[in-house]
C-alpha cells in the first residue's frame, strides 16, 4: 500500500498526530490565509454548502473537523439550529473557535470539543444532521470516519461534505495546478509559522479521491441518495448523502 500523504515527510508520528500538529501551528494564521488564498470565494462555498440543508432544517447539527468553527458559524446564520456541536483533534483551532464563540455570545447554542472524527464519542442516531467542511481529506482511516458520521445521524438524517476537488478543463486545469503548487505554498510559508502545511494541502488534493470516487466510497459505507455539485469549475465539491 503507498504511504499516506502526510504534512511532515520525514516525521515517524501517525498522519493523525501530524495533521493535530500542523493545525496547532497555523491557528493563528489560519482564518485570515483561507480568505486571502481563496480570494475571499470559500466564504461563498461554505454558504452554498450549507443551503444544502435549508429543506432538512435540523435541529441538532454535528459539525466534525470544525476547526476554527467557520462552517458552523455559516450553519448557524443560514439554518438557524438549536444547536451545533463541534468536534476536531487540535487543540489550537478549537482555542481560537473559542474564541469567535464568546465574541459573537454564542455559548448556548455552539459547543466545541477535542474529539476524533473516526472514533465519535457520541450514541448513534444523534443527529439531524452531519457537517464538514475541508476535514474529510485529512482523515487518516477515510472510510471510517465517513462510517462514523453516518453512524451518528438519526434515520434519513442528511451529511454535508465540503472539499476541495480538482477542475478537469482547460485552462482552469492549468491555472489551478500552477496557484496550488506555486503561489498556495509561497504565500503560506510567508504569513505562517509552518510552511509544511502549505506544500501539504496540494498534495493532499492531489492524492485524494474526488467527484464520482468519493460519492462511490459514501455508497460504499452506507449513504443514500448521495449527490455531488461541482462549484467554481470544479475547484470544490459538495457531497450530500442520506442515512
Ligand atoms: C482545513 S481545516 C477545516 C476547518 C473548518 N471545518 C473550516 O471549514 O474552516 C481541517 C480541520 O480538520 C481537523 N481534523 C483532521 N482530522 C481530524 C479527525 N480525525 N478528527 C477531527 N478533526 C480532524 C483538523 O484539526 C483541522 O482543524
Amino acid at each position: 500500500m503507498s504511504k499516506p500523504i502526510t504534512p511532515y515527510r520525514d516525521s515517524e508520528a501517525s498522519k493523525k498526530e501530524q495533521v493535530a500538529k500542523m493545525f496547532n501551528n497555523i491557528s493563528g494564521t489560519y482564518d485570515f490565509l483561507n480568505h486571502f488564498l481563496s480570494l475571499g470565494i470559500d466564504i461563498i462555498w461554505r454558504k452554498m454548502a450549507i443551503r444544502e440543508l435549508l429543506e432538512d432544517k435540523p435541529r441538532h447539527i454535528l459539525d466534525v473537523a470544525t476547526g476554527t468553527g467557520d462552517f458552523a458559524f455559516e450553519s448557524i446564520k443560514i439554518l438557524k439550529p438549536e444547536k451545533i456541536t463541534g468536534v476536531d483533534i487540535s487543540e489550537g483551532m478549537l482555542a481560537i473557535a473559542n474564541e469567535k464563540i464568546l465574541k459573537r455570545n454564542l455559548q448556548g447554542i455552539f459547543e466545541v470539543s477535542l474529539g476524533d472524527s473516526e472514533k465519535l464519542l457520541f450514541d448513534d442516531s444523534q443527529f439531524d444532521a452531519v457537517t464538514v467542511a475541508y476535514g474529510v481529506r485529512n482523515f487518516e482511516d477515510l472510510e471510517k470516519g465517513l462510517s462514523d458520521m453516518l453512524r451518528v445521524l438519526k434515520p434519513s438524517g442528511k451529511v454535508v461534505i465540503l472539499e476541495f476537488s480538482k477542475p478537469k478543463v482547460f485552462p482552469v486545469k492549468q491555472a489551478y495546478d500552477f496557484y496550488f503548487k506555486y503561489i498556495t505554498p509561497s504565500i503560506g510559508k510567508l504569513f505562517s509559522k509552518d510552511a509544511s502545511a502549505y506544500s501539504y494541502l496540494p498534495e493532499s488534493v492531489a492524492a485524494f479521491p474526488d467527484g464520482k470516487e468519493f460519492s462511490e466510497l459514501m455508497k460504499k459505507v452506507g449513504f443514500q441518495n448521495t449527490k455531488r455539485r461541482p462549484l467554481t469549475f470544479g475547484i470544490c465539491s459538495i457531497y450530500t448523502g442520506t442515512k
